[in-house]
């Protein structure tokens, strides 16, 4: 049982393999949060954590003589505004009576088996008896709206996903104002924020804080999670590393607009909320309807490089589904950086052969294929052949792809619009534009409303048959601009502010229609590279493009900062060429393919200008990748370097079973005279003897990891190595 209730107490306490985490009903109905951490079974933490009075705070009126706790400092499970705490809030309601606080009160709780689901959200699955699901009901009476609280309890995978559904049991309609999924207390200790920033072409890139007083906030109001700030944070203590000290994170599963707000209060006490985004948000409640708010994958562990692992195993088993997720995924060619828009079908032959020949097994066609499409200024929307470009249609070049013995994959951006394409001109108010103001345009595109059923029936027919007419294996989901002018002409204007959640409501059901109806494509997400790179889409997409930096040395950081929350397999990435397109930098080709081969594996370059030496190069990489995908894809991943170390970044996976294990290095910044990269390795049986390929020598795991192993030196632009330890069967030191 992994969900435990203590009657006389009323506590309950939820447990995973190594956390703990607990609430408590309290005399008044209030459910006040009480620990979570590293596991401490199910002792009961309500009498070893004192909170007090506070001056300017306030008591509840039940306790206003003895002057118990304020609300403002107990710990809570979803903080409300208006209602004696005045920390940030998880939910502001608009009541009828104009009033925007809510006052919660315990109802009821239910333990069930098996994990709850969430009505139009993608949400955390169970594999089958590998969850348990707690749902606390709250109430406030004045306002008559009804809280669920849903905790699904993976034990044996370290993870707690959290939901929160708002239901108006009143007669008259209220409006949520913000609507969080959580709301996380921490009212002890020393607390850093990590968040991951970026922008184009360089996503994910950690940022640790000590939080000052006050509220730290990050979050996108883009309508997608964004290349800027990623809807996953870590709180770790101050003094945490890779290997130690306690950190927690939260993962949003939403891929629209969000925020986490943390505050440190005057207490020192730590709040987390994270959610949909309150800005330009309101939500009408009907009396009977419910809002439900996205999940959040939480998760504690011992170490930064733990809670990686216990969030890649979870997302590459839970979050992803389909016939792909856990499959090997096939090596591509993709067409972009190879030709953009420069496409005819007999370049595109010459392409997919060269592809064939060095042993690629998928040949994706990227953007320029479609009606109209001659530049990115004309074609979205009408996702018919281009007889201009492929006189002879794209059911002839996919048949002579697919005759080569190729896989044939396809590019398409169904969210979006050209004004120049027979779509916009037959409905213009398709597109997100405010009445009587010119539109905000970027890559000179507009947005389709998502949100309209009639927009996404159309996609779905259209984007149907083009599957079902084609032999096609794979699907690039794109999406090349930030949401503006949010008005949606099929909405009253007392509807607008649910717009951009219904865009992306609107988003998931075309998705879910057709992963369904297309159960053996292959889709990958994109979003002018890393744009939307969150749990909500790797529910319906196993992999998703990186970056639109494709340069190795660059992909170096944004791959480090993503593993800190998503696991390789869900990275794509691929071999370009060099000069680098988006840098000029000029580097080995052993490199990038080192680079690559740390995620969902393929090339993107002319593979019709390489010399034969250069081809030979990429047969042997795909060989090898073939060979080390297992360990990469599934195994557990190191990171041996921080962002400090401007000479070199290494990485390492170590099979699950510890057999096999491969280190990856890169130099960045050639060090003359110095000794060469030296790296104490992690994850190894320390009493197994491994063999490094590399260097013909057998030594323990111990060793490896406690007095390290120096490469040999690496000198010249940006070199690569890799090492692949094998465990000797039998021997042991
Ligand atoms: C942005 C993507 O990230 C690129 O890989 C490419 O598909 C272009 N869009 C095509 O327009």
């Amino acid at each position: 049982m992994s969900i435990h209730f203590d009657a006389s107490a009323r506590v309950l306490t939820l447990r995973t393999a190594s956390s703990s985490y607990q609430m408590q009903i309290d005399e008044l109905g209030f459910l006040r949060h009480l620990y979570y951490g590293r596991d401490t079974g199910t002792a009961d933490l309500r009498h070893l954590h004192r909170f007090y009075d506070l001056g300017f705070s306030g008591n509840h009126y039940e306790h206003r003589l003895e002057r118990a706790p304020s609300p403002d400092t107990i710990p809570q499970e979803y903080a409300s505004s208006g209602a004696g705490d005045y920390r940030v809030p998880a939910v502001v309601a608009l009541t009828p009576s104009g009033h925007r606080g809510t006052d919660w009160r315990y109802v009821s709780h239910e333990i069930t088996a098996g994990k709850y689901a969430l009505a139009g959200l993608p949400s955390a699955y169970d594999n089958g008896g590998e969850c348990e699901t707690l749902t606390v009901t709250l109430r406030d009476a004045a306002s008559g709206l009804t809280l669920r609280l849903h905790y699904g309890v993976f034990e044996a995978l370290d993870i707690i996903t959290r939901a929160a559904e708002l239901q108006n049991d009143a007669s008259v309609p209220v409006t949520l104002e913000k609507a969080a999924s959580v709301c996380l207390d921490l009212p002890f200790g020393s607390w850093d924020l990590m968040h991951f920033h970026g922008r184009h072409c360089l996503e994910r890139q950690p940022e640790r804080l000590k939080l000052p007083h006050g509220v730290v906030s990050v979050g996108s109001e883009r309508g997608m999670s964004s290349h800027q700030h990623n809807p996953f944070v870590i709180l770790c203590d101050h003094a945490a590393t890779e290997d130690a000290g306690d950190c927690i994170g939260l993962m949003l599963v939403y891929s629209g607009s969000f925020r986490c707000e943390i505050e440190r209060s005057q207490t020192d006490s730590v709040r987390a909320v994270l959610g949909v985004s309150p800005l330009d948000f309101s939500w009408t409640l009907q009396p009977g309807e419910t809002f439900t708010a996205p999940e959040v994958l939480l998760s504690c562990a011992e170490g930064l490089t733990r809670l990686s692992q216990q969030y890649h195993r979870f997302l590459r088993r839970n979050i992803c589904r389909g016939r792909h997720h856990l499959a090997r995924r096939p090596v591509l060619v993709n067409s972009w950086e190879a030709a953009y828009f420069d496409i005819s079908a007999d370049r595109l032959l010459a392409l997919a052969r060269e592809a064939k020949d060095v042993g690629a097994e998928l040949f994706v066609l990227d953007d320029g294929w479609f009606r109209g499409r001659k530049d990115d200024n004309a074609g979205l929307g009408d996702w018919f052949e281009n007889k201009e470009k492929l006189p002879h249609g794209l059911g002839d070049l996919v048949s002579r792809i697919t005759a080569l013995g190729l896989q044939f994959g396809i590019w398409i951006e169904p969210e979006m619009v050209n004004e120049n394409s027979d779509l916009y001109r037959a409905h213009p108010d398709w597109a997100l534009t405010v009445p009587g103001r010119t539109p905000i345009m970027a890559r000179n595109q507009l947005v389709l409303d998502m949100s309209r059923a009639d927009v996404r029936d159309y996609l779905f027919d259209t984007l149907s048959a083009l599957l079902r007419e084609h032999d096609i294996s794979y699907v690039k989901w794109d999406m090349n601009r930030s949401l503006s002018d949010v008005f949606s002409k099929a909405l009253p204007a007392a509807r607008q502010g649910e717009v951009l959640h219904r865009y992306v409501l609107g988003v998931y059901d075309l998705l879910e229609r057709l992963t369904s109806a297309f159960p053996d494509v292959l889709f990958e997400g994109c979003a002018g590279g890393g744009g939307r790179f969150d749990a909500g889409m790797l529910c319906y997409v196993p992999q998703i493009w990186l970056s639109d930096d494709t340069d190795p040395i660059e992909r170096l950081k944004i791959q480090r900062g993503t593993s800190f929350g998503y696991p390789m397999s869900a990275m794509g990435a691929h071999v370009s060429a060099s000069p680098n397109h988006q840098t000029g930098r000029t580097t080995p080709m052993e490199t990038r393919a080192v680079v690559a081969m740390a995620g969902a594996f393929g090339y993107e370059l002319d593979l019709t200008k390489l010399s034969p030496e250069e081809k030979d190069a990429i047969r042997a990489q795909i060989r090898r990748f073939r060979a080390d995908e297992d360990v990469v894809q599934n195994g557990l991943y190191y990171r041996l370097t921080d962002e400090t170390n401007t000479w070199f970044t290494a990485w390492q996976t170590v099979s699950e079973d510890q057999s096999r294990s491969i280190v990856s290095l890169v130099v960045q910044n050639v060090e003359p005279y110095k000794s060469a990269p030296h790296l104490r390795l992690k994850g190894l049986d320390p009493d197994a003897v491994y063999e490094i390929e590399e260097d013909n020598i057998a030594v323990s795991g111990a060793a490896l990891m406690y007095a390290g192993y120096t490469m040999a030196r690496m000198l010249g632009d940006y070199p690569a190595a890799q090492l692949h330890l094998k465990k000797k069967e039998g021997e042991s030191q």
